[in-house]
Formats: structure tokens, sequence, C-alpha cells
């Protein structure tokens, strides 16, 4: 998410910061900002709406003053991305601004709290708040001591929760830049008497290659003279520079061979990120101020009708599950491009769901205009804030994965998944289907899901490689689940199919029995899921009801790839491979074992030398009907 370039040393600063947010335009963004000190007149802040052309266009026009300041592109999350909530953010008195990638989680009720005492705000966006707590700091702390720029951020980041990267400047503690991190990437890079920060390396990679990445719970303090590290308390800490090899085309990818493989291992933190200020680990309770609904229109819904494509698609036969089983909700799932050629029967006491990675696809745009034309509200799912869904919408869940970048969904789709579950837990909590320890139950087992997500990649990947020697000259492949794992058996399909070609897919996995049965021999690879939560009866029926179906492609020599839970001896016995993930309640089982999933697709398009990040005949976003 975001670009921020920070730059103090003797070069122009405008084209080094310029230049540097172009670098990294490909992370994604949606308005621009730069914000000049060290001139008399203090500091100057220019912002635009729209690409960086326009900011420059703006420079150019109205020449800003300064020799060290700090660049942002902004990836919305909270508030549209207008020119008032681009970054760098001020705070009252305008001497100091802000440039944040992240999201502030606890910014409402800081925002209260700074209201209270005083403070004027003048953006939707999260990242202002953190301007007016270091302004607030220095306030506290006037009549007492003076303080430095660092320790009023020090002290401001401690209150800070979600996930942060911000780079600070003050006109009354000039010559000076302060960054620190919490969750999203940010570095310091070293030149001959000159530094840099900026939220990923190709920024500033044409500059030098000698490179700090900051840790979690850094502080770095950039002056004309060094760099000095401290975490949140102050103590000094060390961190020396390493000597970064990668060419640009490298450092983009973050030294992954690919986007698409960058954005699998990104689902940790896009999972977290999707949850940050939605869920209370105290109380279980969710809070979706973005929805708009009231808790008596939610009580009085009907019925959900589900529509979109491909992968979010397949994201909505999930959610079916998910809604009708924690808020016993009916909700029907429709492809977005048939919908309204059935002339659905829908009403005001209706909610319409759209899901959608880019907000834009045409498909999805007709079924929402569909249900408006029969006075269905309608809420979307998306995960670019202000796009063409969210402005029909009237209310949205942002999924917070970031930019998305390789054409096959990944990220986006398991932060669906998360923000799917977020909205199922709600309605049942505003329908009271659901108790208070049962939410609690579930919003503790979903916390768990970043660090389960990771683990998952650790361990499948290697296996998932080995996997694509053997079946990357398959012709086909079918994937099998049943209930909420069908919808992960049609995404697996859909994977490999986009990126390596090959014929693929999806099925019930009690369907084989009423036709495919008939394709299995000893060529045919079946990946079938089955997991199961060992803390639910009736998951572990269909688990062994699966068993059995799986049982009746082994009889036949087909070849099974089974994706299972950790501890599950007797599935081993059974079939070729076996690839673990661990367990989870039912309804979260499907964003573990989607990734596995993905890699396989992935090692089977990378060893048959496909190019994985732009498969043929496809767009990233579908415009067209
Ligand atoms: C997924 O890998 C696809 N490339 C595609 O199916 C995609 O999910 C579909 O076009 C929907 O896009 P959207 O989520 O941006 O609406
Ligand atoms: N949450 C912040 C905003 O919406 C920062 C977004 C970003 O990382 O670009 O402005």
């Amino acid at each position: 998410m975001c670009g921020i370039v920070g730059y103090i040393g003797p070069k122009p600063v405008v084209p080094v910061i310029l230049e540097g947010l172009r670098r990294l335009e490909y992370r994604g963004y949606d308005s621009a900002g730069i914000a000049l000190a060290g001139s008399a007149s203090g500091l100057t802040v220019h912002r635009a709406s729209g690409k960086l052309r326009n900011l420059e266009a703006l420079v150019a026009d109205k020449p800003m003053a300064g020799n060290y300041g700090i660049g942002h592109t902004r990836w919305a999350t909270h508030g549209r991305p207008t020119e008032e909530n681009a970054h760098p953010h001020r705070d009252c008195t305008g001497s100091l601004v802000v440039v944040h990638n992240g999201i502030v989680e606890n910014y409402l009720a800081l925002k209260k709290e700074l209201v209270a005492v005083g403070h004027i705000f003048v953006t939707e966006t999260d990242t202002e708040i953190i301007a007016h707590l270091i302004e607030q700091e220095f306030l506290d702390a006037k009549s007492v001591e003076q303080l430095s720029l660092e320790e009023a951020v020090r002290r401001s980041v401690r209150k800070l929760k979600g996930a942060f990267a911000i780079g600070v400047l003050s006109a009354d503690d000039p010559s000076k830049l302060v960054a620190a991190r919490s969750g999203p990437p940010a570095v310091i890079g070293f030149g001959k008497d000159e530094y840099f920060l900026a939220s990923d390396i190709p920024g500033i990679l044409h500059h030098t290659r000698d490179i700090v990445y900051l840790q979690d719970g850094d502080i770095a303090v950039l002056t004309t003279s060094g760099v000095v590290f401290t975490d949140f308390d102050g103590n000094t800490i060390s961190r020396l520079p390493q000597h970064i090899q990668w060419d640009p085309i490298q450092a983009e990818k973050e030294g992954y061979r690919h986007f698409m493989l960058k954005e699998i291992h990104e689902q940790p933190r896009a999972i977290r990120d999707t949850m940050l200020g939605r869920v209370s680990l105290t109380t279980g309770k969710v809070e979706l101020p973005d929805l708009k609904l009231t808790v008596d229109e939610l009580r009085r819904a009907q019925r959900v009708a589900i529509a979109s494509c491909g992968t979010s698609w397949h994201a909505g036969l999930a959610a079916k599950f998910m809604i009708e089983r924690l808020a016993r909700l009916p909700v029907e799932v429709d492809y977005a491009s048939e919908f309204r050629y059935r002339d659905p029967i829908l009403g005001a006491t209706d909610m319409g769901l759209l899901i959608s990675q880019s907000g834009e696809t045409a498909d999805t745009i007709a079924a929402q205009l569909e249900m408006i034309s029969k006075s269905t509200p309608t809420l979307a799912i998306c995960n670019v804030v202000g796009a063409a869904i969210t402005r029909k919408a009237f209310g949205t869940i942002t999924t917070n994965a970031g930019p998305e970048i390789g054409v096959a969904s990944t990220k986006a789709f398991t932060a669906q998944l998360t923000a799917l579950f977020i909205l199922a837990l709600y309605l049942a909590q505003c329908r009271d289907t659901i108790t208070q320890e049962e939410s609690l139950k579930l919003v503790t087992e979903l916390d768990k899901l970043p660090a389960k997500a990771r683990e998952v990649l650790r361990s499948t990947a290697p296996v998932c490689q080995e996997l694509a020697k053997i079946f990357s000259n398959a012709r086909d492949f079918l994937f099998l689940g049943r209930g909420i794992h069908y919808p992960i058996a049609l995404e697996g399909a859909l994977k490999l199919k986009e990126i390596s070609y090959i014929h693929a897919e999806g099925y019930p996995a009690g369907e084989m029995k009423h036709g495919p049965n008939a394709l299995i021999d000893e060529n045919l690879p079946v990946v079938c899921i089955a997991t199961r939560d060992e803390n639910n009866p009736d998951s572990v029926l269909k688990y062994e009801k699966t068993l059995s179906n799986l049982q009746e492609v082994t009889a036949r020599n087909g070849r099974v790839i089974a994706i299972a839970c950790e501890g599950d001896t007797e599935i081993s016995r059974l079939v070729e491979h076996t690839i673990y993930i661990p367990s989870a309640p039912e309804l979260l089982l499907p964003i573990l074992e989607v990734i596995p999933l993905q890699l396989l697709a992935y090692s089977i398009a990378v060893e048959r030398g496909c190019d994985v990040d732009q498969p043929r005949n496809l767009a990233k976003s579908v415009t067209v009907e």
C-alpha cells in the first residue's frame, strides 16, 4: 500500500522525491503529495488527487522552497481519494506534517480525545490523527520540558494501535526527518552525505544500494550528519546497512520472482489489515461503521443477493455458508454476468452484496444497477476505496489487501473471505443468532489466522514445488471439496487454468459419482480438500463422506493430492500426496486451504514456463460486459 519517499542531503529535493514516488507507482495509489522544509517560510505542502503527473504539474506551476522533505502516494483506506485526504497531513498550526502507510485502528477514540481538547480536523483520514497527537505531545510538555521531534513522535506512536510506517517533519525542529515503523515496510537508504526514507527499495535504489530495513518498533532520526536508530522507548539500537544487489525490477517484487508470488506471501498481512479496527478481541463485537445500514434494517433483511465474477464469485459462494450458518439469513449467489438476465425477484427488504477486487468490473456494476432498479440497497466488498461499485453502494467494507498487480487474484481473495466472515458475524450479532461467548471464540480464532497463514506459506511452498515437478505435464486436473470447501476447489481450479493453461475443473466431492468418475485414470491428478474442524461434529461428518469419495477415486487409480489438517494420518495412508495445514473453525478453514492451491498453481505455471503475472488473453480489470 502507498509509497513514501523522504530525503535529506545536498541534492535538489523535489526531483529526488518525485522520481522516487514515480518508481513506487507499481504499488498503486490514488493521490499524491509532498512537503518541504528548511526554507525561511516554514513548511510548504502540495497535494493532488489522481496521478503523479497532477502533483508534478502543481509543483511546476507553484515551485516549492525547502531543502529536505517527504512525499507520499496514497492508497486510500479511510476517506475518499480526494486532494484534501491526500498526505502529508498537518497539525492545527501547520508547522508539522506526517505521511503514513497503513491503518490507525484506534483513530476514532484518539480523535474524540483530541477534539475534546480543541484540535480541529480537516480530513476524513485516520492519518491526520498522528499529526495532532504529536502536536499535543508538544503542548503537554511545553511548560515542563523542551521536547525533540523524535521524542514527541515516540510518545505518540506508543498510543497508536494498528499498522503504520510514518515520516514526520517539523518546521520547529529543523533539518530532521523522523520515521517510525510498526507493520508496513520502511527502509532507510545511506548515500554520501545524504539519507533517504522509503516505503520500498525501488524508490531510492537509483541513489543508493546501502539499506537498513526498519524493524517493527524502530524509530529512525535522519539529519544531515547521519541516522540514529532507537526503539519506541528511546533506547538506542544498532541497525547496520546491507548492500542490496537486486536490479530495479527485482526490487519492485521485493526479490520475489513474480508479483503473484509476492502477493501470495502478503496474505498474512492482508488478512490482518482487513480485520484491523473491526473486531474486538475482548468482547468479540464487530464494528462496521461504513456499512451505513442500521441494526434495525439488518434485522429486517429477508435475504442477501450476492453477485460477482471469477475469484470474487468464489468468495461469494463461501460467504453463503458463512452468512446462512451464522446469521440464519438466506443467501443467493449469482454470476454477475448472468444476474440481470434471469429477471431476479428482489425488493427493498433484500440486501444486495457486490464483491469485487477492482470495484470496476462491468458485469458486477450491471448487476448492482439491476439491484438498485429493484430498490434493493447494495453493499460492496471492495479492495479499492472510491472505485465505481463503492460509489453506487449504500455501504462498503474495504478489504485492505493493498494493490494487487498479478492478474490472478490471491491476496484479494483471502481478504474478501476475511471481510465476508466479519460481515457474517456482524449480521449474526445484529440479528441475535449468536451468543457473545460464541462471537468471542470465533474472533479469537480469526485473530490466529495471520500466524497460521504464515505457517502454511512456510510449510507448503516446498511441497508444492515438488508436486509441480511431478504433475506439470498433466492435461487435466480435478479439484474436489464439500460444503464451504467446494468454492475453494473451484478457486484452486481457476488459479491453475488461468496461469498454467491446464484444463481444470472444480466439483463438489459428492458429485463425482454422478458423472466425472468416468474421467478418472492413472493420468488424472485429483486435488481434494479434506480438512476438518475436530471440534465440530458436522465438519467431521463431511470430512468422512469426502474420504469415501476419495476412496472411489483411488480405487480407479486416480492420483490424489489431499489438503488435510495437521495430525490427520489416516488420509496419508489412503492417498499419494498430502499437504498439511493447521486446523481452524470450519468457516475459517477456506482462508488457509486456498494458500497451497495458489502455490501449487504458481509452481506448475513456473515449471511450464508460463507468464505468471500476465497470463494470455486476460486483463486485471474487466471493464466490458
Ligand atoms: C481471478 O484470478 C481473475 N483474474 C478474475 O476471475 C477476477 O476475479 C474477476 O474478473 C473479478 O474481478 P473483480 O474482483 O475485480 O471484480
Ligand atoms: N490509512 C491512510 C489513509 O487512508 C493511509 C493509506 C496508505 O497507506 O496510503 O490515508
